[in-house]
């Protein structure tokens, strides 16, 4: 195959790269990324001078870039990354959310439409579904109505209808797959974990919102990896899969405990702070299409990934001490005067 991978310089983009390109060697990878703040080339060292590897710095949005990188490069798939992910900051500044997540998508689009691109792989999140009532047995399925709440997930919904519409429309053989809570190494430590694990490094307290109740389905990284892998090999053009962990229904405040436990730090981390504005209850995933369809299953249970990510934070103090030092210090003096 020859891929162009979108955002392949963040978190899941990157940990995707490194899956690939050890699993398929022979494959190609073109990274289109912008680097923004949460594009880190220091993710992709090790593949670097990979010849089956290239790197573009450029933007989505950009269709005649995209236009000549999938000539140049021959691309056959697309698998879609790219996107401002975080929901806090969404809050403060919608308007690259619109940019990229929605334009960027259909710059993509038109360009793969008027390439004959084998398959259109777009990442998406189950945010896009709304919030769960706590205490219900109630999961997302492929079969949930599209209920956004906040600016990120607002425009990811808009990316997804894009997607199925260019299939519906146009044809193109696109796939999409909506996944929980990610969490691993090369998180950037801005979302719940990764700030948490290096907050309690540095001896700082780790911020819980609002009651700390809300609850999300915490997925590995490299079992989101595995599952795309099956999705763009096996995944039957038009379908959305379901891609969700192992986790049963745990509470933020309970997530930051069994980290502190792990660390061996006691509760006097814990600071409760002002809730997100339109704060989503609880999110969880019924992965059993992608289990019956494509026989995946997510393989690293919460305890034995949360030690795997802590000790990745603990060894590589370089890489997120870097990041916080930077752009991060303004955006969380924006984030708590708000
Ligand atoms: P991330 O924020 O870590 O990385 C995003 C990457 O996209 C960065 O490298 C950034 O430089 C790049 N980018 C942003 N705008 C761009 C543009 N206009 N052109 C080119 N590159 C651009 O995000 P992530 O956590 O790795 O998420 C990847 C995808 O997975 C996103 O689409 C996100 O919505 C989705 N997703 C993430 C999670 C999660 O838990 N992290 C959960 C569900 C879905
Ligand atoms: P986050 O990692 O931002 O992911 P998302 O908003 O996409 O689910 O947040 C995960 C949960 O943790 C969410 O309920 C918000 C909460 N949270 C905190 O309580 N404190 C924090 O400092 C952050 C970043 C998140």
């Amino acid at each position: 195959m020859n891929l162009l991978v979108t955002g392949g310089a963040g978190f899941i983009g990157s940990n995707f790269i490194l899956y690939w390109l050890k699993k398929y060697p022979q494959d190609k990878i073109l990274n289109l990324d912008k680097l923004t703040y949460a594009g880190n080339l220091e993710n992709l060292k090790s593949v670097e001078n990979n010849p089956n590897y290239n790197f573009v710095k450029g933007d989505i949005c950009n269709l005649s870039l995209v236009d000549s990188l999938i000539k140049k490069y021959n691309i056959d798939t697309i698998v879609h990354f790219a996107a401002e992910s975080h929901v806090d900051r969404s809050i403060l500044d919608p308007a690259p959310f619109i940019k990229t997540n929605i334009e960027g998508t259909y710059v993509l689009l038109e360009a793969a439409l008027k390439n004959k691109i084998k398959r259109f792989h777009h990442i998406s999140t189950d945010e896009v579904f709304g919030a769960l009532p706590l205490n219900s047995k109630e999961k997302f399925n492929e079969k949930t109505a599209y209920n956004p709440r906040s600016p990120y997930s607002a425009s990811k919904a808009a990316s997804d209808h894009l997607v199925r519409a260019y299939y519906v429309t146009y044809g193109l053989p696109i796939t999409i797959s909506n996944c929980s809570n990610n969490y691993g190494p090369y998180q950037f430590p801005e979302k719940l974990i990764p700030l948490a694990i290096t907050n309690i490094i540095e001896g700082k307290k780790v911020p819980i919102y609002g009651d700390g109740l809300y609850v999300r389905d915490w997925l590995y990284v490299e079992d989101h990896c595995k599952a795309l892998d099956l999705i763009l090999h096996k995944g039957k053009v038009g379908e959305t899969y379901f891609i969700g962990g192992l986790t049963k229904d745990i509470p933020n405040i309970e997530v930051v405990r069994k980290i502190l436990k792990i660390m061996g730090k006691d509760e006097s981390y814990i600071e409760y702070v002002k809730d997100r504005p339109g704060h989503d209850r609880r999110y969880a995933i019924d992965w059993s299409k992608i289990n019956r369809k494509l026989s995946w299953k997510p393989e690293v249970d919460f305890d034995t990934g949360l030690k795997l990510t802590i000790d990745w934070y603990l060894k590589n103090q370089d890489w997120w001490k870097k990041i916080k030092s930077g752009e991060y210090q303004k955006y969380y003096q924006k984030q708590y005067q708000k």
